[in-house]
């Protein structure tokens, strides 16, 4: 921890360790980044996760956590589309007893279709007394400014995506599935491709996993959606081993973990670019071939989802996919214990 950290120990949120040198000054739990967290908090919401698990598999949850949150209320915003990530916060806040103002379409449906800056439709919410804002929303810098505006409520802001640059629960559920599955979260070999260069769920994670000793990461990509400077720059800084390359057929059996993603196509906006793209992306389409002689019997196949044609749908079915089960049902495990943390809520082991 730096000393600039130190001293504004007192003032900033739990959750903000402030390590890997991002500095921070919030007072709430705000979840913004990847950077934010470590090992051994992530390791308190693995467990929490995993109560939480046993209590919906026993149908004990709404009795143990049901009233945890009871009178607190929870805006769940996004200007962006969503499926997975939407239901899931909205099912976990009212897990916990929270009462729901959700909105999957707030960009049609709210002010911000008259031109409302984003910045004020955030403390606009603030004066109804909420507890927690989640929200998704696609310009960069806002998730920042909107902690400062919650901060001044004791609003808690959680990000759900934001553009291109992170989606940090993702991130959090995509680890806890290597968890769940391997029972680690170190010494893994890791295969990220696709969309590196708008796809906010590579982003989050790539940063998640180099807290961690012995990961070695393979980022693979056409050279239009190669990663981001900044986040290569971060990984030669902390030292964590990578590689970037164009193909990756070569890499038969190195991988644990094939963690895979769509052409965020709608951020492209020139139609040549986005055409370019397209196709050059026609050679990052997994099939079941391609699968059988690149990972082992044991190796993960990951994807945040939605799918749209970079895996075929014969992958669907193979037990090492994660991506219909494990990240979709640990998500919700997940968010539900993120948001209990946030606010104290201690979870009984179960
Ligand atoms: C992703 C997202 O929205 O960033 N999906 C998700 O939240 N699980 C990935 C995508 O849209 O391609």
């Amino acid at each position: 921890m730096n000393s600039l950290i130190q001293n504004c120990c007192a003032k900033i949120g739990k959750i903000f360790t402030g390590s890997n040198d991002i500095p921070v000054e919030y007072e709430n739990n705000h979840i913004i980044h990847t950077q934010q967290f470590n090992p051994d908090w992530i390791d308190m919401i693995f467990g929490d996760a995993n109560s939480i698990w046993n209590m919906f598999k026993k149908g004990t949850i709404h009795r143990s956590l049901g009233h945890s949150l009871e009178g607190k209320r929870a805006f769940i915003i996004f200007t962006e589309p969503s499926t997975r990530t939407f239901y899931s916060f909205w099912i976990a806040a009212e897990t916990l007893g929270m009462k729901c103002n959700p909105s999957e379409n707030a960009k049609q449906i709210s002010s911000l279709v008259k031109g409302e800056p984003m910045s004020d439709m955030i403390e606009v919410l603030c004066q109804y007394y909420p507890s927690l804002i989640i929200m998704r929303q696609s310009q960069e810098g806002m998730m920042e400014i909107g902690a400062g505006i919650c901060d001044k409520y004791g609003v808690t802001l959680v990000n759900a995506g934001d553009g291109s640059n992170q989606h940090p629960t993702q991130a959090l559920l995509d680890l806890y599935a290597i968890q769940r599955r391997f029972n680690r979260t170190t010494n893994l070999k890791i295969i990220l491709g696709g969309d590196l260069r708008y796809g906010r769920t590579i982003h989050s994670l790539a940063y998640l996993l180099a807290k961690y000793p012995g990961i070695e990461m393979y980022f693979v990509s056409p050279k239009e959606l190669a990663l981001p400077k900044n986040i290569t720059e971060y990984l030669d800084k902390h030292k964590v081993k990578y590689s970037v390359g164009e193909d990756f057929r070569h890499l038969k059996g190195w991988a644990d973990v094939l963690y895979w993603t769509r052409v965020q196509v709608e951020r492209i906006e020139n139609p040549e670019e986005k055409k370019r793209i397209e196709k050059a992306s026609e050679r990052y389409v997994l099939s079941k071939n391609d699968l059988s002689v690149l990972i082992g019997p044991e190796s993960l196949i990951m994807h945040p989802l939605p799918i749209y044609t970079e895996v075929s749908r014969e992958v669907d079915s193979d037990p090492r996919a994660l991506y219909k089960t494990l990240q979709v049902q640990g998500g919700l495990m997940i968010r539900t214990a993120l948001i209990a943390r946030t606010f104290d809520i201690e979870i009984p082991r179960v």
